[in-house]
């Protein structure tokens, strides 16, 4: 709360990412065959801890937060011989790989409101610091960076995740030349169409009517 007061356009969010939607998005890669992931914005940790549970016994985790507080609470917390936590912006990868690449990136970073320049040097320097068949796993509340993935990225594939607040947009993006297509999924297994949409808005009108009566009853 602290770090989204100081600095709103670069935290962007309130509250940590659902387990839900950490769990969606990491499931759009095969983490546990990556030996070295890097993830752009590591907030409380909630993707980190869960990247630790996948991540083969031999693989190297590089984490990203540019909020002083935030690195050291999640170094402190999540000791893991394989995990470095980075207080760097996430522009600086390709330093820190020192020559190697990385199998996947993930990024829960809320590009759409960081200045174009910061959003665009970001994507870039994930494009730049991804292995030949490595993928950018991104996290986002809205569509609102599909353009800017459509021009860095050679195939993009979409999912939704309506357990999070608010719902999530997940973006698998790839360097690889086979498809200039984005290809649509959705989170629920059969879904298609609108109907992660509606479920997504259910999800959230029940949640804000749990909220209201709980507030209701305290008066
Ligand atoms: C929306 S929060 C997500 C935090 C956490 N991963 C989650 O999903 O709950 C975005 C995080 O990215 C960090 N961030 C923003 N710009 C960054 C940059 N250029 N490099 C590294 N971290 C950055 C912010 O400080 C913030 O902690």
């Amino acid at each position: 709360m602290r770090s989204m007061i100081s600095h709103p356009r670069r935290v962007g969010a309130v509250w940590p990412t659902s387990r839900w939607a950490v769990r969606d998005l990491l499931d759009m890669g095969d983490l546990p065959r990556a030996r070295t992931v890097v993830e752009f914005g590591v907030g409380t940790g909630v993707y980190t801890e869960e990247i630790l549970k996948r991540l083969h016994p031999e693989g190297a985790f590089l984490a990203f937060e540019i909020e002083p507080d935030l690195a050291s609470a999640a170094a402190a917390r999540l000791k893991d011989p394989r995990l470095r936590v980075i207080n760097d912006s996430a522009e600086h990868v390709d330093a820190y790989l020192e020559g190697t690449k990385a199998d996947y990136i993930i990024s829960s970073v809320p590009f759409t409101s960081l200045p174009a320049d910061v959003r665009q040097s970001l994507l870039e320097a994930a494009r730049g610091a991804l292995a030949p068949d490595g993928q950018m796993l991104v996290l986002q509340y809205s569509t609102a960076v599909l353009p800017d993935l459509e021009r860095t990225f050679a195939q993009i594939r979409r999912r939704f995740s309506p357990l999070n607040i608010p719902p999530a947009f997940l973006f698998a993006c790839s360097t690889s030349e086979t498809s200039t297509e984005s290809i649509e999924e959705t989170s629920q297994p059969g879904g298609a169409g609108r109907t992660p949409y509606v479920l997504g808005s259910l999800a959230l009108g029940a949640l804000l009517l749990l909220l209201g009566r709980k507030l209701g009853r305290r008066r």
